[in-house]
């Protein structure tokens, strides 16, 4: 791998020669073991995810040959379909990419079936059971099964239920192998129903066989922290309150609910982005390093983290939340409704669409230094990156040349569309005056491996299929979320000011620019935490024209 050098703003900056790389994967070409021979059973087939992602992410892992032999698809949905419908529709969706490689596209369709069942119905899985173990016999398949549901948050519990009865969960018995379920987010829609939803996975699956998936986890640009971070020795001492200023996680989309409004009225944006997606960024970024790259152990690290967030003041979240519905605007060019204006939303909905959390972390490692936690829809721009902002130089050699400040240490991830990691610092500006330039020095994550990278539905399938837990998440971690933003929830969801809780945002008005002035606002606040921890209040959050835009 080629270290490259990279010009920033008119700055040559050159890196050095380049080492000689071996790239160490971190499991064989990409994995050592292969699966073993397993049936994975689609529940809720005829469905948007298993056509866009489950389908094409295990097409993709047949062609780069980590499928188990032999394997079986099994969708089961309620609409009635043949074998050869479901592979026509599959194909459908597969579009080019089956087009591209028609001989493996056929020999991975025949081994796609499909079965009609009713979710609640106990012969329709006990007919399903049958149907495993009839067309297993005599291939070699071995009885493994992995169910995914692929359904409504709502149908869950009742096929869960379902699955167990007709004894599909047991392990080694009656001839069956090993079972496992996955499950997709969002898990519960509160500490409540998450709660629920756990005790009936656990009346039937053990936690071993239990997947709750997250695909963001399994981005490799997010996998990539936890590297970054404990496989350096020189990130690590400075990783803490004493360096870094704050940690700023940001997550926006340009796209609006879509066709989704009938689950997002029921979630908004804390429920869709908060209680997973963001909160597992901010665990792997705060967490302590494991004692061993292993499930059990990270997780362990994980859930130390959200055992020491420390809990909203529900009587003055206006200091530490933030949160804003989109109104109608121009995103990209081109003219887009108001969130009340989507299909299916309630025309006095209230449900945020944005939202800007301030967290703070009391252990030792980073008392008092506070995480923003940004995410939204309709905003000017697509990114999702994370920001270490380090602290100023404790005493400036330069004040009397150049001022008071000088500008800080920023280290940032990117995740999407950009996926690479920069850190920004100070050089001199060539020539005879003392200027100083402000350079990145960039690693360009798919730089010369672009092969190598899996999609995140790909790899957590085929980790699943290994039986590998670390990018699934476990029950702790998602109780102990649900913990710590039920009680917001419950603020903003009963409050009778909910509408002054509520800031309205023109859609694609907000882009990194925004999103920077909105943080460097508040990371005035942060440098004055201590004299005027309290000082922050959402009016100086928000930026120009952001705040105040009259209610749609
Ligand atoms: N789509 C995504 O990109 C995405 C991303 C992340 C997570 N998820 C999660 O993954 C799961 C599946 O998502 P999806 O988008 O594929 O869902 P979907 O298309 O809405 O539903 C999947 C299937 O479930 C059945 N179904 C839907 N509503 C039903 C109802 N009220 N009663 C009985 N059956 C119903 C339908 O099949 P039949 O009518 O044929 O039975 C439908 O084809 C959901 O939990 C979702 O939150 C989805």
């Amino acid at each position: 791998m080629k270290v490259k050098d990279e010009t920033v703003g008119g700055a040559s900056l050159k890196s050095g020669p380049a080492p000689t790389t071996t790239l160490v994967p971190m499991t064989g070409p990409i994995h050592q073991e292969n699966p073993d021979p397993c049936t994975i059973v689609i529940v809720g087939a005829s469905g948007d995810l298993t056509a866009r992602k489950i389908v094409p992410a295990l097409f993709d892992l047949y062609r780069k040959g980590e499928m188990p032999a032999p394997f079986r698809v099994v969708g089961c949905a309620r609409t009635h379909l043949t074998d050869q419908g479901f592979r026509q529709k599959m194909q459908k969706a597969l579009g080019g990419k089956a087009r591209s490689d028609d001989a493996a596209w056929k020999k991975f369709a025949a081994q796609i079936h499909y079965r009609s069942i009713d979710y609640s119905d106990d012969a329709s899985f006990a007919g399903l059971g049958d149907f495993l173990k009839k067309e297993g016999r005599g291939r070699g398949m071995a009885q493994n099964r992995i169910f995914y549901l692929a359904i409504p948050p709502s149908l869950c519990e009742v096929t869960v239920r379902m699955i167990g009865r007709a004894g599909l969960a047991a392990e080694k018995t009656n001839g069956f192998g090993w079972s496992r379920i996955v499950v997709e987010k969002p898990f519960g829609r509160d500490l409540e129903s998450a709660v629920a939803l756990d005790k009936t996975l656990h009346d039937h699956f053990e936690e071993h066989q239990i997947f709750r998936m997250d695909h963001y986890l399994a981005k490799e640009t997010v996998q990539n922290i936890l590297m970054f971070r404990f496989a350096n020795a020189i990130f690590e001492p400075i990783w803490n309150r004493r360096y870094v200023d704050s940690v700023s996680i940001r997550a926006l989309e340009t796209l609006g609910v879509e066709h989704r409004a009938g689950y997002y009225e029921q979630a908004g944006v804390l429920r869709d982005m908060f209680q997973n997606h963001m909160m597992q960024l901010l665990a792997l970024m705060a967490m302590d390093p494991p004692s061993a790259f292993e499930a059990d152990r990270v997780r362990d690290e994980k859930v130390r983290v959200y055992r020491s967030l420390r809990p909203f003041p529900v009587e003055s979240l206006n200091r530490y939340l933030i949160l804003g519905q989109y109104g109608p605007g121009l995103v990209r060019g081109k003219q887009v409704p108001g969130y009340r204006e989507e299909p299916g939303v309630r025309p006095h909905s209230l449900v945020p669409t944005f939202a800007s959390m301030r967290i703070f972390i009391d252990n030792w490692r980073w008392q008092g230094t506070p995480f923003y936690l940004i995410s939204g829809k309709r905003m000017g721009e697509k990114l999702t990156n994370i920001t270490v902002q380090f602290k100023e130089v404790p005493h400036s050699l330069f004040r009397k040349i150049l001022g008071e400040h000088i500008g800080v240490n920023r280290l940032t991830m990117g995740i999407y569309p950009d996926e690479r990691i920069s850190l920004m610092f100070q050089t001199k500006y060539p020539g005879p005056r003392m200027i100083l330039k402000p350079v990145t020095m960039d690693f360009r994550y798919a730089q010369g491996q672009k092969d190598a990278l899996m999609e995140a539905y790909e790899k957590l399938l085929l980790d699943c299929m290994l039986g590998d837990q670390m990018l699934f998440l476990r029950q702790d971690s998602v109780q102990l979320c649900w913990e710590f933003l039920t009680p917001i929830l419950n603020a903003c969801e009963t409050c009778s000011d909910r509408s002054e809780t509520l800031q309205f945002y023109e859609a694609g008005k907000w882009g990194t620019q925004a999103v920077e002035e909105l943080n460097r606002t508040r990371m005035n606040d942060s440098a004055a935490m201590g004299s005027k921890t309290q000082q922050f209040n959402s009016s100086t959050a928000f930026p120009p024209g952001g705040r105040g835009m009259a209610q749609p």
